[in-house]
């Protein structure tokens, strides 16, 4: 692979990709980044790399056709890597019309580029969710041959990227692989997610706003695991092959929730008016929440000799600690879009979530 397209490099998931490739692959081809810098992006998480020669930068919106044809022709891609996506489920409920776009159309104009293409595509990895397995009881876990059965919004239009990709495999012969992984966490992610906005308001001290009973079961991956999973797939995978990727860390949501609030008092200092904890504040669940996802990441393992090398513990602490000391990141992401957001989800300013 010579020029690899990125798509949502400056999200979260693709920050920490586009990292792992340059500082830690010996990649010495050129990288193409493709993003429209919606209020998910944050291209101070990449400046650093400005200046390297391997990399570019293109903003550019996946809904448009023209735009995605351009870079194909300006540049000699030969993989793509495709993390471009409206992500966050409770934006989803509330407003569904921008993941049926980027999530589906968009996808499907990248698809039909990498097809023009021809044989010069030797690769189109979608990055995917386990969300579009639905729900789990008690017990069990997600494979690769479980029935897809989404139920959000967000999850639905996951769902239809991932069988167009899987379409354009077996229509057009595209040399296509997929990945469906577990909740993400780790530095670069915008504070709307679970962990970091846990982390931002234990840090100030406000509440700490619980859906439901809090026990809702999520597996959780460390982001840099991830990018490992994802290059290992890019550079190994098999041809129209899926693989599901886990951090192997099942936790309920409010023990994830605990655990931050020990570790700010840990890495921040104590607050006098008590344990971090006493800010859990349980509010109204999502609708239509999902209650427990697990993964069985078995294949990638066996087929690919991939593991994920953190523990929840380690990564954590991981995670905390870097929230703490990037304060200009966080400050940054902080703006007018992502205040109206806060504010239209959680409530007024007054009740304690605006960041
Ligand atoms: P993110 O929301 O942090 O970032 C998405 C990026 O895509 C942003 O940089 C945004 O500007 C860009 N983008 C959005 N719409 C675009 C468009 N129309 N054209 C071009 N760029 C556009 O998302 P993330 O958490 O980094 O997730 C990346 C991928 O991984 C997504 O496909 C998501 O479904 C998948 N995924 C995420 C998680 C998770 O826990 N975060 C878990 C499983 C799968
Ligand atoms: P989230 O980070 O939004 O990821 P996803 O919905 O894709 O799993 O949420 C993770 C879990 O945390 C999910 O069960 C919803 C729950 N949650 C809360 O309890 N409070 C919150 O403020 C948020 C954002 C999420």
């Amino acid at each position: 692979m010579e020029c690899i397209l990125v798509t949502g490099g400056c999200g979260f998931i693709g920050v920490n990709f586009i990292r792992h490739v340059l500082e830690e692959t010996g990649f010495d081809g050129v990288l193409v980044n493709l993003d429209k810098l919606t209020y998910a992006a944050n291209p101070l998480s990449l400046a650093d790399l400005e200046g390297d020669p391997r990399y570019r930068f293109v903003r550019a919106d996946l809904c448009d056709r023209d735009a995605v044809d351009r870079v194909f022709a300006d540049h000699p891609v030969d993989a793509v890597v495709h993390f471009a996506a409206e992500s966050h489920v409770d934006r989803s409920i509330r407003g569904p019309g921008a993941f049926i776009h980027t999530n589906i159309v968009g996808t499907f104009h990248l698809l039909e580029a990498a097809r023009a293409a021809g044989s010069r595509l030797k690769r189109f990895h979608h990055v995917s969710t386990d969300e579009v397995f639905g729900s789990l009881g008690e017990t069990g876990f997600f494979t690769e041959d479980t029935p897809y059965h989404p139920n959000s919004p967000y999850s639905a239009s996951k769902a239809a990227s991932d069988h167009l990709v899987r379409a354009y495999a077996h229509t057009y012969g595209l040399p296509v692989t997929l990945t469906n992984c577990s909740n993400n966490y780790g530095p670069y992610q915008f504070p709307e997610k679970l962990i970091p906005l846990m982390i931002l308001n234990a840090l100030e001290g406000r509440p700490l706003p619980v859906y439901g009973d809090g026990q809702n079961v999520r597996d959780w991956l460390y982001v840099r695991d991830h990018a490992t999973a994802v290059w290992r797939v890019l550079t190994q995978g098999q041809d129209g092959r899926t693989y599901n990727v886990g951090g192997i860390n099942e936790l309920p949501n409010l023990e994830v929730v605990h655990r931050i609030a020990d570790l700010v008092d840990e890495l921040a200092g104590a607050r006098p008016e008590g344990p971090r904890r006493g800010l859990v504040t349980f509010v109204p669940d999502r609708p239509g929440h999902d209650r427990r996802y697990a993964i069985d990441c078995r294949r990638i393992q066996e087929e690919l000799g991939w593991r994920p090398e953190e523990s929840f513990d380690t990564g954590l602490r991981r995670t905390v600690a870097w929230y703490l000391d990037r304060r200009d990141w966080v400050e940054q992401v902080r703006s007018g879009e992502y205040q109206t957001w806060i504010e239209t989800h959680y409530g007024a300013p007054a009740e304690g979530v605006r960041a």
